[in-house]
């Protein structure tokens, strides 16, 4: 089984004052069984990738560019996260996809990107409410998976974070039934394109993760960790959810 993940999402939350959320989450955790990673606003990469020096918390960006450099305003690239010291992206979030129009073609050129920067991408997929309640969950997941995922694909530079765009920040989650529905489809459709190194990616789990349903969702047949939001901005919550995962 892959080693699990606890990853943050800061999504356009947190000042410099934020970094103290860090020093917390080591100081109750120094040394987690899983990984720890956070993705703070771009502003925060190089200060809280100081901080982590040296210690089990990855830092990584929420977004790339696909290109290296440019007249891109307001953009930032792979190379550029990396040389502030992060070291994985997250690419396809839905709140990208839906605001920004980003297209599975556009996230595939965005993860090739952060594979040549020496990133590990997490894409993410999900289906929105009409999508579930329309039974097109596993066409949807599929598609994006398939879409979005370049041929290159190994464990080390590749999780795939499975959101369902419904449960981001409404406090709703899947069943755990529905969340193993899902996740094992996506490990066969892995395996099934990538053979048994399919088997070594991991999966994570998205959306209204919190500390109450941790443990739960970390219980669940393929479920390799959590990609979390809201829960990830208190240390006194992330580490619940660490402590849920190092299990
Ligand atoms: P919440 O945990 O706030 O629902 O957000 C999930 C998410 O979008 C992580 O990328």
């Amino acid at each position: 089984m892959p080693k699990k993940l606890a990853a943050g999402n800061w999504k356009m939350n947190g000042l410099r004052e934020a970094l103290g959320e860090v020093k917390a989450l080591y100081a109750a955790c120094p040394t987690p069984s899983c990984d720890v990673l956070i993705c703070p606003p771009a502003t925060l990469i190089r200060s809280m990738s100081k901080v982590c020096d040296g210690i089990q918390i990855d830092v990584g960006g929420q977004d790339c560019h696909e290109n290296t450099s440019g007249a891109h305003t307001g953009d930032i690239s792979a190379p550029m996260l990396a040389d502030t010291g992060a070291t994985y992206v997250i690419v396809g979030h839905s709140e990208r996809r839906a605001t920004y129009g980003e297209t599975d073609a556009q996230i595939h050129a965005k993860t090739a990107a952060a594979w040549a920067a020496n990133l590990t991408a997490i894409v993410c997929i999900g289906e929105t409410l009409d999508e579930r309640e329309a039974d097109k969950t596993l066409h949807i997941v599929g598609g994006q998976l398939a879409k979005s995922v370049p041929d290159a694909a190994t464990p080390t530079n590749l999780v795939i974070a499975y959101e369902p765009v419904w449960a981001i920040g409404t406090g709703k989650t899947p069943t755990l039934a529905e969340i193993e529905a899902v996740h094992t489809f996506i490990r066969t459709r892995l395996v099934e394109r990538f053979g048994p190194q399919g088997h070594e990616m991991r999966i994570l789990y998205g959306g209204s993760m919190n500390p109450k349903n941790a443990t739960d969702i970390a219980a669940v047949p393929n479920v390799d960790g959590g990609l979390v939001g809201g829960a990830s901005l208190k240390a006194s919550d992330f580490i619940t959810i660490v402590q849920a995962l190092n299990a």
